[in-house]
């Protein structure tokens, strides 16, 4: 029988597959579709130290291999998501979840983080340091080495969580920030984030997007995503989170012939509610079709012989 477990820093899920952030909300949606039990685990969306409104709209431009969103971490604040969210959570997934953390200095991601480290509910902090959409903060932290290190030595002086490290693609090399996180101390890393992009609208002239430019996800980037987790499974040796444009258990094993542990699923939420218990549906059979016994076996398997 297909053996789909994987291991994440000690934690064990049942298979591979985790909603990204920012395209599963707290899951309480999805849990009228399908029972989300079925998951990984997933990740939450992006909680900051303060409320946000996020950007102004239009927020999402449509492209013909994904999206581009601008929705600038909109969320109602670690407080509140500690006070009402997770509780409301807990009714409909009965396991542990990830909690992805944004913020706009070292202390933010800190003080969040160690509000969040406890909460037994939360079994990992992936720790966002490429959010492309806002306008100090974000992706400030993720394109420099010394920066993304200095929010990990942060983080891990206040929790005793796994630490997931989400870094941006938005830089010439990936390779020296995965390290700098590594030797900082982070437990893993998850990529890869959106790509900065943009669309014009003919008739106005103007960018579609209010605030211009966005993170551009989908299909269209999973084989830049899939690079990029190559790259850094050569040059680290902690644990990858891969994701950008997974849409089938096929692109999840691909994943993991690169270097994933585990693999985030995003913008096709957005298209279909189901793709995640579709993809888990699948995975045995494309297993089997491919002479795969355990996931854990296959990780990095593209690097050997
Ligand atoms: C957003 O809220 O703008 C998206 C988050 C991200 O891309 O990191």
């Amino acid at each position: 029988m297909a053996d789909t477990k994987v291991t994440l820093s000690g934690w064990e899920l049942d298979n591979p597959v985790i909603p990204a952030s920012g395209t599963f909300g707290y899951g309480k949606e999805f849990a009228q579709c399908y029972d989300i039990n079925c998951l990984g685990t997933f990740s939450f969306k992006g909680t900051t130290r303060e409320p946000r409104f996020g950007n102004p709209t239009p927020r999402i431009a449509e492209c013909p291999a994904g999206i581009i969103n601008s929705v600038g971490l909109q969320n109602p604040g670690v407080d509140h998501v500690l006070a009402v969210e997770l509780p409301e959570m807990a009714e409909y997934f009965h396991k542990k979840v990830i909690a992805n953390v944004g913020g706009f200095s070292v202390e933010d991601y800190a003080e969040t983080c160690r509000k969040l480290d406890a909460c037994d509910q939360v079994g990992m902090l992936e720790v966002n340091v490429s959010c492309p959409n806002v306008d100090h903060g974000g992706m400030t932290f993720g394109v420099s080495p010394e920066a993304a290190a200095q929010v990990t030595r942060a983080v891990k002086a206040v929790t005793g969580k796994p630490v997931y490290i989400k870094l941006s693609p938005n830089v010439t090399d990936i390779v020296p920030i995965a390290k700098a996180c590594e030797e900082a101390g982070a437990d893993g890393l998850s990529l890869i984030n959106t790509l900065l992009g943009m669309r014009i609208d003919l008739r106005t002239r103007k960018p579609v997007i209010a605030n211009r430019m966005g993170g551009y996800s989908g299909e269209g980037i999973f084989p830049v995503a899939l690079r990029m987790v190559w790259q850094v499974y050569e040059a680290v040796g902690i644990p990858i989170i891969g994701m950008g444009g997974v849409r089938s258990a096929r692109d999840v094993i691909e994943m993991m012939l690169a270097g994933a542990s585990a693999v985030q699923v995003g913008t096709v939420n957005l298209i279909d509610p189901w793709a995640c218990e579709k993809i888990i549906g699948e995975l045995p059979q494309v297993m089997e079709e491919y002479g795969i016994v355990s996931l854990r076996e296959i990780i990095g398997g593209a690097h050997h012989g």
